[in-house]
């Protein structure tokens, strides 16, 4: 095991914490509007009374997957019903909570500002004392197979992006129309999510938020049969029970899962002990029914550390379509340090290192939060957590006084980045500009029974505020 020295090239303020904090703002950048940067921005504010927190993200909309990763359908709560769904509590609680942290005084949104093309990394730090990248993770795992990339084949990620209405999912047009069968591998909630979309009754889902260019193409599907194919066990899976709940109990529709893959090893009989293994499994259904319009059919998991291995026995499963669910993949940007083989940044506790062969330098005032610090797992809440962690290593940092100069010159902050977009032609849509769009598309959805019809094209997001409000805070 190599042994890694963190090192800082510290510069001690001459003047106290206390003072610092009356002259002048810490001005703060956080990348990318999702849970991540919400929760960061809001943990911010909370705990330093200077901190001007500017979000920028390459949507002109806020909120990341909450509002492009999110599935658009699910059951009502049977148990309660006075409970509510989740993207009920996710619509009310969760993004009434990220609206208010952005329009919190200190606080400002910059939609279609990408980081990498609008501005660069270096840029960005030349312009800001903290620079928090949570920017989540936008491209897929590769199973590194032959036919991978075959027409047909496509990722969950851009088949998610296309029913959620994601600008860049418009052109995806999957077909739906030439085969009976699809094929999901991966076992996640993520495949679980396609999963339903593909096989739920359209006229459930037309009541939703779904993007209408996608409920169109499933009224005309022609896919009877999913096979949601994994790798492993039912002791091991990486779904939870509530979603493979959500599954087994749409209308009219049956399920089928070879019992010799329900068979558990000794292994997976020690998880079983576990109140959510035993709940998980209660999930599956014993007797396959008669007719089988859905297959999930795992391979065995070898004993000991779990880990999946190839049985050797290969089967061929005739289908139109293969949605990749195997996972997402954070991409870095220009000067950024960056885990190819994890797919993050290598961070301490949030504080981006710059790792070399023996050593691991912190690259002041450089944060990394969400998807893009741990990888791609975790739900909504998950980022509270991790936000809280590098928000500490901020006020850690700061009152170690590594993070502002006391002889260098204020840092130009939101100033400077308004200059920037300008000098570059570039229209940044403020949380103003967010509430025209999103105004426009609950209108737009009152008239089809929907919660809300997306703008789905960048032409559409782009010209919805026709007055805009251009480079204005
Ligand atoms: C399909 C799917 C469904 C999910 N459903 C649920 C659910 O029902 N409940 C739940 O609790 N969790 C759910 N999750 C998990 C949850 O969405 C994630 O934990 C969370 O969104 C990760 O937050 P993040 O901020 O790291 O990334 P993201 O939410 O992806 O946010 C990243 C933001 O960065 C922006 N961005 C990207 N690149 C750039 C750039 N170069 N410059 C500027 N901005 C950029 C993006 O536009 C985006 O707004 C789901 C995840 C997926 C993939
Ligand atoms: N309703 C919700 O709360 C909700 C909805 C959607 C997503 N989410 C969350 O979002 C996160 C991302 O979800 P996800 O489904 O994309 O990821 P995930 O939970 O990590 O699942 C990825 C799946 O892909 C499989 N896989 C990976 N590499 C593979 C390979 N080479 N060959 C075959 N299978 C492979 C994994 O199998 P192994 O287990 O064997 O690695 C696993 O079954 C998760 O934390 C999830 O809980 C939550």
């Amino acid at each position: 095991m190599l042994q890694r020295r963190i090192s800082h090239s510290r510069k001690w303020l001459c003047r106290s914490f206390s003072n610092v904090l009356h002259s002048e703002p810490l001005r703060v950048c956080v990348v990318g509007s999702g849970p991540a940067g919400c929760y960061t921005a809001e943990k911010m504010l909370k705990a330093h009374q200077q901190a001007q927190v500017d979000i920028i993200d390459r949507l002109p909309t806020p909120f990341g997957l909450v509002r492009s990763g999110v599935a658009p359908d699910h059951p009502e709560t049977k148990s309660n019903s006075i409970e509510l769904s989740l993207p009920e509590k996710l619509q009310q609680i969760v993004v009434n909570q990220f609206s208010r942290a952005m329009q919190h005084e200190r606080c400002s949104f910059f939609g279609n500002v990408a980081l990498g093309s609008s501005i660069s990394l270096s840029e960005l730090r030349k312009l800001y004392d903290v620079v928090v990248l949570a920017y989540g993770a936008e491209s897929d795992r590769d199973l590194g197979i032959p036919g991978e990339n075959l027409k047909g084949v496509i990722s969950a990620r851009e088949f998610v992006w296309w029913y959620n209405g994601h600008p860049d999912g418009r052109n995806l047009d999957p077909d739906l129309k030439s085969t009976d069968t699809a094929v999901i591998l991966g076992q996640g909630n993520v495949a679980l999510d396609v999963a339903r979309i593909l096989l739920r009754p359209t006229t459930e889902l037309a009541t939703t938020d779904i993007a209408s260019h996608a409920l169109a193409s499933l009224e005309e599907s022609s896919i009877r049969v999913v096979y949601l194919v994994g790798r492993r066990g039912p002791a091991q899976a990486a779904c939870t029970a509530k979603e493979l709940r959500e599954v087994l109990g749409i209308h009219n529709l049956d399920i089928s899962i070879q019992e010799s893959d329900l068979l558990l090893t000794p292994a997976d009989e020690s998880l079983r002990a576990t109140e959510y293994t035993e709940e998980f499994l209660s999930c599956y259904p014993r007797q396959p029914p008669q007719d089988q319009d859905m297959l999930i059919c795992p391979m065995r998991a070898g004993p000991g550390k779990q880990i999946a291995v190839g049985t050797g026995e290969f089967e061929d499963i005739k289908c139109g379509m293969v949605l990749k669910s195997i996972g997402y993949k954070s991409v870095p940007v220009d000067g950024l340090p960056f885990d190819h083989k994890k797919g993050i940044v290598p961070n301490d506790k949030g504080r981006v290192l710059h790792e070399t062969s023996d050593t691991a330098v912190l690259e002041e005032g450089l944060y990394v939060c969400g998807w893009l610090k741990r990888g791609p797992t975790g739900i909504v809440a998950t980022n509270l957590y991790c936000a809280e962690e590098t928000v500490s290593s901020i006020l850690e940092d700061l009152e170690k006084g590594v993070l502002i100069s006391s002889t260098a010159a204020p840092k130009p902050g939101r100033d400077g980045l308004l200059n920037l977009l300008q000098d570059r032609n570039v229209r940044n849509f403020s949380f103003n500009d967010w509430e025209k769009i999103d105004s426009e598309e609950r209108n737009l959805g009152s008239l089809r029974n929907k919660p809300r019809e997306k703008l789905a094209t960048w032409n559409e997001l782009l010209t919805a505020t026709s007055e805009g409000t251009g480079y204005s805070t």
